[in-house]
């Protein structure tokens, strides 16, 4: 089996990537981290990958007199490590359209939301004052816009009675780290495509039962 080469995106504390990372490990994965790319040096994922044996390069952004330049240092570091597909984990700088057209529907992101509820930051607790009964998490190919684009999987997660940001946030981040492993493989795979701004799944989909909550 051929695996995909992957490049993810961080600019903090990886258990996103973490998460791709432990996938990765079993033999049956279609895809393997080619490189992992920061844009802060202090990024705590950057030891979490070194110490998994895996490449790193820090681009610090700060370095360059704009963000174009920024970029092409950045697609030059994934094109080096011969990187068919991109995943951002946690990393927070907006991209241009430049960098978004070179990784057409070969770059995705994952964002704490069930978008297209509550893009941009502060999410959990955006959802808390909103009182919806769901919120979640997204893996979505990256457009242009923040935190749009087709959506490959999502995880939908209770509000809970008492809930505040943080056991929320750590509520998401657990489903996080199942979705992401899970839409990488579908698009390694071909599973997932992109059709008219949308994507089709080939194979195994959710069952039909409602998610409630209250139950009752
Ligand atoms: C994750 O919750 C991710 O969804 C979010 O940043 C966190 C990074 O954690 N991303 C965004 O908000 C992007 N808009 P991690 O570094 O432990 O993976």
């Amino acid at each position: 089996m051929s695996r995909r080469k992957v490049g993810i995106l961080i600019s903090g504390r990886g258990s996103n990537m973490q998460a791709l990372l432990d996938a990765c490990a079993a033999p049956d994965y279609p895809a393997e981290i080619a490189l992992v790319a920061a844009n802060r040096a202090d990024a705590a994922g950057l030891e979490r990958a070194r110490d998994a044996g895996i490449a790193t390069q820090v681009v610090p952004h700060r370095d360059f007199p704009d963000r174009q330049s920024f970029e092409v240092a950045l697609d030059a570091a994934l094109r080096d490590a011969d990187a068919e597909l991109v995943c951002n984990a946690g990393f927070m700088r907006i991209l241009t359209p430049w960098f978004v057209e070179r990784w057409h529907d070969r770059q995705l992101n994952i964002h704490p939301s069930l978008l297209p509820a509550f893009p941009g930051l502060h999410t959990h607790e955006r959802a808390l004052a909103a009182g919806v009964r769901f919120t979640g998490c997204t893996v979505h190919f990256v457009r242009a816009e923040m935190d749009a684009g087709p959506i490959v999987a999502q995880a939908a997660v209770p509000v809970l009675a008492g809930d505040d940001a943080d056991r929320l946030a750590a509520r998401v981040l657990a489903a996080e780290h199942r979705i992401y492993p899970l839409a990488l493989r579908l698009v390694a795979e071909g599973r997932a495509r992109v059709a008219d701004e949308r994507v089709l799944i080939d194979g195994p989909a959710c069952g039909e039962a409602a998610l409630l909550n209250p139950t009752d």
